[in-house]
């Protein structure tokens, strides 16, 4: 049981804050020296977080949503210090287009991505349009970056009360990849399901995928639940089926990185076999996710597109005349998916509300 809590030990994942010149700076946690070390980097160069979204260095859909959101930011203010080679009226408008789409197509799954940036493109048109000078904008654009933080953080502790909900006393939750607090600004989608639970004395332990290739259950869930005081057994992917069969996980809570609007759900790869896993053994397959996580324009999982990734992660010594395929979502099929828990309830698939 988690009598120990203590969610004020996880970093903040992805913050903008002023430093005492008055410039603008996103620090995030670089995510892949975890969990040997948590090191917090610091740029003002919206490239560089462009960067830092591609390497995984910050990585989760609302954590890339802040932090895209940031480099747009970030790009305003280097324009307004003439630095971004943007020049004025047209020419700015379509440098800061061309600067948005750089961010939003940095990784290609996780719509909270191209949403973020999208929405401070067009908060930077809407001041515009208002008659702001570039200056302003970078002030606009910082103000509403941290304003998505907060929504971010009150979006999943409302997220965490609706699925704590859904979870009964002496739970034994499973979930795969890291859909915690490292994964958003603050608390996490699954994992603040978890911690909402845990603080109501709901939660008995987690089991924790590890989720090949790149580990973000191995290294990044098991340090957060450590570090967060939450009971966390590690179990590699293909344990999930004997921990099911043996009675030991009452229910499996997952994150999401892009809903389609008929429910289906894209999540890191290896998901949809742990949700087949579930039905198999009649536990019940939880999805936590922001409504920004939702995108209406795809009618289902098949119109979303999916990432591939770098042969190297998963055989990090080329092999002569073996290929590789890493792929790194999955479509989860709605008919799988008990409920998807946002922060506006919990519903059923077929039945989302946003
Ligand atoms: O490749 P990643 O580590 O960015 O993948 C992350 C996931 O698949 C998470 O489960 C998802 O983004 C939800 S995060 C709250």
């Amino acid at each position: 049981m988690t009598e120990n809590l203590q969610i004020d030990r996880l970093p903040r994942t992805v913050e903008l804050a002023r430093d005492a010149d008055g410039g603008a700076t996103l620090s995030y946690v670089d995510q892949r020296l975890l969990p040997a070390e948590l090191s917090f980097a610091r740029t003002r160069d919206w490239r560089a977080v462009v960067d830092a979204i591609k390497a995984l260095a910050v990585r989760g859909a609302p954590a890339i949503g802040v932090a895209g959101a940031a480099a747009v930011a970030l790009w305003a203010q280097e324009a307004a210090a003439g630095a971004a080679g943007a020049g004025e009226g047209a020419a700015y408008r379509d440098a800061l287009g061309r600067a948005a789409e750089t961010v939003a197509s940095a990784r290609p799954t996780a719509v909270n991505l191209r949403w973020a940036a999208e929405r401070t493109r067009d908060g930077a048109f809407r001041a515009l349009d208002g008659g702001a000078t570039p200056s302003e904008v970078a002030e606009a654009l910082f103000d509403q970056v941290k304003r998505m933080e907060a929504e971010d953080e009150a979006a999943n502790r409302a997220i965490g009360a609706h699925g704590a909900a859904l979870l009964r006393p002496g739970s034994r939750v499973l979930t795969h990849c890291n859909a915690g607090s490292l994964a958003t600004a603050f608390f996490g989608t699954a994992l603040g399901v978890v911690y909402a639970a845990a603080a109501q004395g709901k939660i008995e332990r987690v089991y924790a995928d590890e989720t090949r290739p790149v580990g973000q259950g191995a290294r990044l869930t098991a340090w957060e639940l450590a570090r967060a005081g939450v009971p966390c057994t590690l179990v590699c992917d293909n344990m999930a089926a004997s921990l099911m069969a043996r009675g030991e996980v009452d229910a499996v809570v997952v994150g999401a990185d892009r809903i389609a609007a008929n429910g289906d759900v894209a999540n890191k790869i290896g998901t949809y076999g742990v949700a087949v896993l579930a039905r198999h053994h009649g536990v019940p397959f939880y999805v936590a996710a922001p409504t920004s996580t939702i995108d209406a324009s795809v009618a289902d999982g098949a119109g979303i597109p999916i990432e591939e990734r770098d042969p190297a992660e998963v055989l990090p010594q080329p092999l002569a005349g073996v290929e590789v395929w890493n792929p790194a979502f999955d479509v989860t099929p709605a008919a799988l998916v008990t409920r998807i828990v946002t922060e506006r309830g919990a519903f059923e698939p077929g039945s989302l509300v946003y």
